[in-house]
């Protein structure tokens, strides 16, 4: 029985330390190396928003991220080339070459956890343009535009074109999302809605129409491990259960 128990113990540090480490998986960031491969220390680590200057001598450089992030280059302050929007958890080791260019932007989307109740819609493609947010409380807007949005978590929102009135559209999270517990649904093109109204959930009786965004990015990931991981979870329920069914 005393084995049992200690075996017990010994599942439950290991599991802890397992989920540990899958809530740091969350966090956003964006590692820039000059060696290929991304070999070695990083110059920069960043978790938000920054501009980076770099040598002139310096003809690409690699980067590893975890979530969604826009990426990109400029000759000088006013002469940049088009932003690519890259998602990712941290999978690969993507190159960027840089040709004539020094300067180097990078945007951060979202919460850093990457489930916040909040949804951003922009009125451009790409992320771009003016862009207005909702979060569970819900809104209504004398109609604006959606061409592209995003929003984290295992989360879903309905939107109606005009007030908050007959049938709504929904959007709910992408099955990679649903199997990480966190992480990014988006649309960076392809849309354009008339919003009159947002609110947090489908709840209505009416069956909306349900939208899942492909990703479109190529350093994107199915989430292979985050089933480990709720199988885990499973596991340390059961362990903990048995814990304290053991120590009464
Ligand atoms: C980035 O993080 C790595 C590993 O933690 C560290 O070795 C490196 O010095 C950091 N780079 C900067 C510029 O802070
Ligand atoms: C990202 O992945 C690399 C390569 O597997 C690993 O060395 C690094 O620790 C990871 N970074 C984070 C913050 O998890
Ligand atoms: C939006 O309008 C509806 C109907 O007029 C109202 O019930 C709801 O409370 C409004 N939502 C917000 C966040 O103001
Ligand atoms: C729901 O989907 C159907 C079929 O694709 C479409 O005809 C209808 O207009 C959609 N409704 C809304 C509110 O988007």
């Amino acid at each position: 029985m005393l084995s049992y128990f200690r075996t017990l113990v010994y599942l439950t540090i290991v599991l802890l330390i397992t989920i540990q480490d899958s809530i740091s998986q969350h966090a956003q960031f964006l590692h820039l190396w000059t060696t290929p491969n991304c070999e070695g220390a990083p110059f920069a680590n960043s978790s938000g928003t920054n501009v980076y200057s770099l040598p002139e001598t310096t003809p690409t450089v690699y980067y590893r991220l975890n979530g969604l992030w826009a990426i990109q280059l400029c000759n000088t302050a006013n002469n940049c080339n088009e932003r690519i929007i890259r998602v990712g958890t941290n999978t690969t080791c993507s190159p960027v070459p840089l040709g004539q260019n020094t300067i180097l932007e990078i945007t951060r989307f979202g919460d850093s956890a990457q489930n916040e109740r909040k949804i951003t819609f922009f009125e451009q493609p790409g992320l771009q343009g003016a862009s207005f947010s909702v979060d569970e409380i819900g809104a209504n807007f004398t109609t604006r535009t959606a061409r592209s949005y995003y929003f984290t978590g295992t989360n879903s929102w309905e939107h109606k074109p005009s007030g908050n009135v007959g049938v709504g559209n929904c959007i709910t999270h992408t099955m990679g999302v649903r199997d990480r517990g966190f992480g990014f649904t988006y649309a960076t093109f392809g849309i354009n809605w008339q919003i009159g109204s947002v609110k947090y959930g489908c709840t209505s009786n009416e069956v909306p129409n349900t939208t899942t965004v492909p990703t479109t990015s190529p350093n994107s990931n199915g989430g292979v491990r985050t089933k480990v991981d709720s199988i885990l979870m499973h596991s340390l329920i059961i362990a903990l259960v048995f814990l304290k069914i053991v120590s009464t």
